[in-house]
């Protein structure tokens, strides 16, 4: 089998990731920050270290803003819900996966501005910036389409957001682990982040950086192991965000992740994916009656491709993919409906390849063979 779902989720993992999950699994199932006992104290150190290795990776002065989630989704709510718990005027864009729209919908006193990419699937910043009015407090931009791949310029964007004293939250699900982040050179001031995708972590990991100058309410409250005395949650990170349960052996492995990821080195990991994406691309523009989506600049993609093949519904070609040619996509809307209204493939979506560090030449050639094959039928 061939997998190509890797915006969905990494299917492989690094050996020392498996290896960590496997033996903290086995010797550390322990509860971080509750008793004094000696795994108890272990959960917390391994979990910390986590944190420090996430914030040197991305540029972070302080581990402890960092709040590990279950997921971005999870990260995304906390961050929307708890900032805009007094209303306000928010801008995103129309590439936001729904776990940025369906919380924003669901806000109470928030008016919002959705800010559409052009053709290639990027948004132009100065369309943020004069989407701008005096009470917006916040702008939200993936730093890449889960459907289309396009890497937007979050960097500009963020400084838009300086000049402005607006804050500005980035959603790097499809990006932590394959393109590279710095906070402070971006003036990201939340990002949501996924640890089972490009982080190649374990699933059911995540986490929201929350810098110094941003207050949150927390949307979740409950036990932390601090200040158990008092009703109130604690209004420090991260045991402001972090009630319940870590699940300590997923969470401490992500040190395992980012390791593994600073030894092969993420400018390699980049452009081994984007150089894949982009054989891929070539290739299936090359097929009769296949459509392939946004820019053709690579340097502006990561390893996501979405394409239709003419006269064949998305689904149906996935399906095929899977069943007769062992090939894993994603098809249809991917989450992220206003996506597709920009570009045009509302009706029915596309046929998402997503490509990951394991995945090699060969594999995208077995699907662009599979892809002509199906095409001959169209
Ligand atoms: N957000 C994930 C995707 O794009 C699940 O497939």
């Amino acid at each position: 089998m061939i997998y190509l779902d890797n915006a969905s989720t990494t299917l492989k993992k690094p050996p020392c990731v498996i290896k960590s999950m496997t033996k903290l699994t086995k010797q550390l199932s322990a509860n971080s920050g509750r008793g004094g006992h000696y795994y108890s104290r272990e959960a917390s150190m391994r979990i910390l270290d986590a944190s420090q290795a996430l914030a040197s990776f991305f540029n972070i002065s302080s581990p402890e803003q960092i709040a590990f989630t279950n997921n971005a989704t999870t990260a995304l709510n906390f961050a929307i819900n708890g900032f805009l718990q007094n209303g306000g005027h928010v801008i995103c864009t129309a590439l936001e996966h729904n776990s940025v729209m369906r919380p924003l919908h669901r806000t109470e006193n928030v008016t919002c501005t959705v800010v559409e990419p052009d053709k290639s699937g990027i948004v132009d910043p100065k369309r943020i910036e004069d989407a701008i009015q005096p009470d917006t407090c916040l702008i939200i931009c993936t730093h890449a389409s889960n459907v289309f791949g396009t890497i937007q310029p979050i960097k500009q964007i963020g400084k838009i957001c300086k000049n402005h004293g607006i804050v500005f939250l980035a959603d790097a699900a499809q990006t932590a682990g394959s393109v590279d982040i710095d906070v402070k050179d971006m003036n990201i001031d939340m990002l949501a982040f996924s640890g089972h995708k490009g982080l190649m972590g374990p699933m059911g990991t995540g986490g929201l950086y929350v810098s110094e100058n941003v207050r949150l309410v927390p949307v979740i409250t409950g036990g932390t192991g601090s200040f158990s005395e008092s009703l109130e949650q604690p209004d420090f990170m991260p045991d402001m965000l972090q009630s319940g349960t870590l699940n300590t052996p997923a969470v401490a492995s992500l040190s395992g992740a980012v390791n593994f990821i600073n030894s092969v080195g993420i400018d390699y990991i980049y452009s081994h994916e984007t150089s894949l994406a982009k054989l891929l691309f070539d290739g299936l523009k090359n097929i009769p009656s296949v459509t392939v989506y946004a820019t053709d600049d690579f340097t502006k993609r990561n390893g996501t491709v979405s394409f239709n093949i003419y006269g064949i519904d998305a689904v149906s070609v996935s399906q095929e993919l899977d069943e007769k040619y062992g090939i894993a996509v994603r098809a249809g809307y991917h989450c992220a409906y206003s996506a597709h209204k920009c570009m045009g493939t509302h009706d029915g979506g596309t046929v998402r390849a997503s490509v990951g560090f394991y995945n090699n030449q060969a594999d995208i050639d077995k699907l662009l063979h599979a892809v002509s094959q199906i095409a001959k039928h169209a």
